[in-house]
């Protein structure tokens, strides 16, 4: 059975590879997988991210594309041959981006015969709240928008979604497919500041949620002792 700490995704928003990689010694054997965003990807470049691919890492690439189909469907091409094990477009982006997304990618990982990446689609972002959605003119409650735009992800194919950890039931709910996977950023221990968070829970509450896995960053890769952060959001959900 996998263990408790292969569900955490530790996000390395940092800016060079040095900084990532003592975070990859100091807890890189204790959790899942590792998780470069824009800011890593931009400051470091692809071949970073194939390096730690040919080295048995899991890597969740996030780099949430939204473009026209016929854009993103061949950017995401180019993301497989990287190895990464999951990467993610913005399900906003619509039914067609996502479905000749997914079809790109497949049939290139075939003709490659490389591992075809776990594509999941970003519903609405964590650091959103109604207002943002009002400010760029959806006038839906944030729930009913995070369901929608899973709902359409699974139609697409897509193997899961990013969500909020609060959303994880609704998702399960409506949504058939079985093996529909939820990632999760958004978590913060009992004790810690929100940054620029707004729809939070903690580990404990996003693995009683259903989340399939979490992303976790600042609290632990901003912690003074890593192992020790991440020990402590373990053992919250022994304690809670
Ligand atoms: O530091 P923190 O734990 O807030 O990091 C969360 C990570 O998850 C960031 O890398 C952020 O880009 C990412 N993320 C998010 N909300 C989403 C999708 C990704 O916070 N909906």
């Amino acid at each position: 059975m996998p263990q408790r700490s292969d569900k955490i995704i530790v996000a390395l928003d940092v800016d060079s590879v040095d900084n990532a990689e003592s975070i990859i010694a100091e807890i890189g054997n204790s959790v899942g997988a590792f998780k470069i965003g824009l800011q890593l990807f931009t400051a470091a470049g692809p071949g970073y991210v194939s390096r730690l691919a040919e080295r048995g890492i899991r890597v969740f690439l996030d780099l949430k594309f939204h473009d026209i189909p016929n854009t993103v469907a061949k950017a995401a091409v180019e993301a497989s041959k990287f190895g990464v094990w999951m990467m993610n477009v913005h399900a906003s982006g619509g039914g067609e981006m996502m479905k000749r997304t997914v079809a790109a990618v497949a049939e290139n990982c075939e003709k490659e015969r490389i591992q075809k990446p776990l594509i999941i689609a970003v519903t609405v972002l964590t650091s959103s709240n109604e207002e943002t959605l009002r400010e760029i003119g959806v006038d839906q409650d944030v729930e009913k928008q995070v369901v929608k735009l899973a709902q359409l992800a699974a139609e697409s194919g897509m193997d899961g979604v990013v969500a909020s950890p609060r959303e994880v039931g609704l998702i399960r709910r409506a949504v058939v497919e079985p093996n529909f996977l939820t990632v999760t950023p958004g978590i913060r221990p009992k004790v810690a500041t929100l940054d620029d968070q707004k729809r939070v829970t903690t580990f404990g509450q996003a693995l009683a949620n259903g989340s399939d896995y979490v992303v976790i960053g600042r609290p632990i890769t901003q912690a003074t002792d890593r192992r020790a952060a991440l020990g402590s959001i373990l053992n919250e959900v022994e304690s809670s």
